[in-house]
């Protein structure tokens, strides 16, 4: 409840209650009114200024989001902050709703929950009670857990679904050689299935994804990592906004936007930290 939120009087919290009315669905909508509100949908902050400032706002609701990178870039450290910072107040970077989380590598941790819940002012119980969380088992689970999620969203608020990863049960359940066609044509209905969630319910999607050493040709002199994140084109056309995450230094990761239609390729450091995503540490007060 917002009620609970350190610093919100009753009065302060029917106010929000009301500026957030005009900008997000609390329950049923008719199609026609989400086809208005398109055009001024919120963005969900990253806990991270720069980060924020790069995507134009934060992780845009109504669309996908795909961040892809190697191990321990920061993925699923996004991932658990954008679970607690959906759930503030709009004037606050949030989206005032729920997160639906689906798990495919065992990498949720509740406990990350809490201590940034508690960096924005919510409750431990407000913080993991708002996420619903599913693990996911195999590639056609993965797509099952879509449709309870569609259930989920008619009759609640949510602003952010997480696929962490999108790609991991795909590769053991596809694994051989005849089967990509096969894989493929699954992948691509998942993606539909999550755009179109994403459309209907003005949601933000981020799904995460794993990178593969480039195969195709030499090696590029302009391009000494050449590492490309999988599921080719079906997850690249599906993702509205593609982010590379790289391994800075100690605590600090570089954000670029990748191969993006309409924002510029970019490039802006952040830091994991204990209470999630946040800019990086001024240098001079690093040492
Ligand atoms: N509580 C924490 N405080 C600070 N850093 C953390 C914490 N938990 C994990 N990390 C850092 O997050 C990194 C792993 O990020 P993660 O998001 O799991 O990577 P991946 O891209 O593989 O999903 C590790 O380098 C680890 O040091
Ligand atoms: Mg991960």
């Amino acid at each position: 409840m917002l009620t609970e939120v350190k610093g919100f009087s009753d009065t302060k919290v029917d106010k929000l209650l009301t500026e957030a009315a005009k900008y997000v669905p609390m329950g049923f909508t008719t199609a026609t009114e989400f086809h208005s509100r398109r055009s001024e949908l919120i963005s969900i902050t990253t806990g991270s200024k720069q980060l924020d400032t790069l995507l134009g706002g934060g992780i845009e609701t109504g669309s996908v989001t795909e961040v892809f990178g190697e191990f321990r870039t920061g993925k699923s450290q996004l991932c658990h902050t954008l679970a607690v910072t959906c759930q503030l107040p709009i004037d606050m970077g949030g989206g005032e709703g729920k997160c639906l989380y689906i798990d495919t590598e065992g990498t949720f941790r509740p406990q990350r929950l809490l201590s940034i819940g508690e960096r924005f002012g919510l409750s431990g119980t407000d913080a993991l009670d708002n996420v619903a969380y599913a693990r996911a088992y195999n590639a056609d689970h993965q797509f099952e857990l879509l449709n309870q999620a569609a259930a989920m969203m008619v009759q609640t608020r949510f602003a952010v679904l997480i696929v962490d990863s999108i790609m991991a049960l795909y590769r053991t359940d596809y694994s051989g050689r005849g089967e990509l066609s096969a894989r493929q044509t699954h992948v691509a209905k998942f993606m539909r299935t999550l755009q179109r969630l994403a459309d209907e319910f003005g949601i933000a999607v981020v799904i995460t994804n794993q990178v593969v050493a480039q195969v195709d040709g030499m090696s590029n002199p302009y391009n000494p990592d050449p590492k490309k994140p999988i599921g080719g084109n079906i997850i690249a056309h599906a993702s509205t906004t593609r982010l590379s995450f790289k391994k800075a230094k100690g605590e600090n990761r570089r954000c670029t936007i990748y191969d993006s239609p309409c924002l510029p390729e970019s490039t802006v450091e952040f830091a994991i930290c204990e209470d999630g995503i946040r800019d990086p540490r001024d240098d001079k007060n690093n040492d």
